[in-house]
């Protein structure tokens, strides 16, 4: 299959963000009706507030035939928390641009494991992701698929590594006690069935992950590095989160 990487470094967050934005923009008008994979996290925050102001503004675009998979959420915390996902989507994003439909796993099923299931046929019956946007962990993680001895592949219940408990600690006052210990996430196989994945990095504690994924091994205890054998891949990072890549 052919293959098709792309690699953009852009000075700073803003311009990350505003790239980001024109690549989705133009997705959105030529493909109303796509189907997207969506992330949360700080990285996509300013991307969300370009698109949902645009919507609501311009009047020239909308994504009310399209429908969204969102790539994790917490277990064990209500939709409701300030800090759950739902909420980060709705605040971020749906509550100005609305999608026919959009979908969260919901942490709070009884049966995680049928909820994971119930998930990807989901996925599967909407006919597949168009478009996926990721962000990176400092530790190389894709959703909350952290590094591992196998690859993942369906929607399936992980245990945050505590780098990442450590990482979004942040988020929850700055204590470490609060972050939630596991998470629903989209599996490696999930995203990488995406036809078109958008990775976007921005900072020095990025610059690690970054180099790893892009220019060392194929490897699981890597998990972005995945995506060096996806067919049709675009890098969006900033100078900082390059740094380790470039002359
Ligand atoms: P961040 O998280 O966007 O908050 O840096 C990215 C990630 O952990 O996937």
């Amino acid at each position: 299959m052919a293959s098709r990487l792309s690699l953009k470094v852009v000075p700073d967050y803003e311009a990350l963000s505003q790239e980001a934005f024109e690549k989705i923009k133009r997705f959105a008008t030529l493909h109303p009706q796509a189907v997207y994979g969506l992330a949360t996290g700080s990285t996509p925050e300013r991307l969300y507030q370009l698109l949902r102001t645009y919507i609501k503004e311009s009047g020239k675009l909308s994504l009310t035939q399209a429908t969204s998979f969102n790539l994790d959420e917490y277990s064990k915390l209500d939709p409701k928390h300030p800090l759950s996902y739902h909420t980060f989507m709705w605040e971020n994003l749906f509550f100005e641009a609305p999608f026919k439909s959009s979908h969260i796993p919901n942490g709070m099923a009884e049966d995680l494991v049928q909820e994971c299931l119930n998930y990807d046929l989901l996925i599967k019956q909407s006919g597949g992701i168009k478009l996926q946007i990721l962000g990176i962990g400092e530790n190389g993680h894709i959703g909350f698929n952290e590094p591992s001895e196998t690859w993942s592949e369906g929607t399936y219940v992980a245990d945050l590594h505590p780098s990442t408990i450590s990482a979004n600690a942040r988020f929850f006052g700055g204590d470490q006690s609060k972050v939630p210990t596991q998470a629903i996430t989209m599996g490696i196989g999930s995203i990488m069935a995406a036809k078109q994945i958008l990775i976007m990095a921005s900072g020095a504690n990025k610059a690690e992950a970054v180099r790893a994924a892009l220019l060392g091994k194929h490897t699981p205890e890597l998990p972005a590095s995945c995506l060096q054998r996806h067919p049709n891949v675009t890098w969006l990072l900033d100078k900082e989160a390059a740094s380790l890549i470039r002359d």
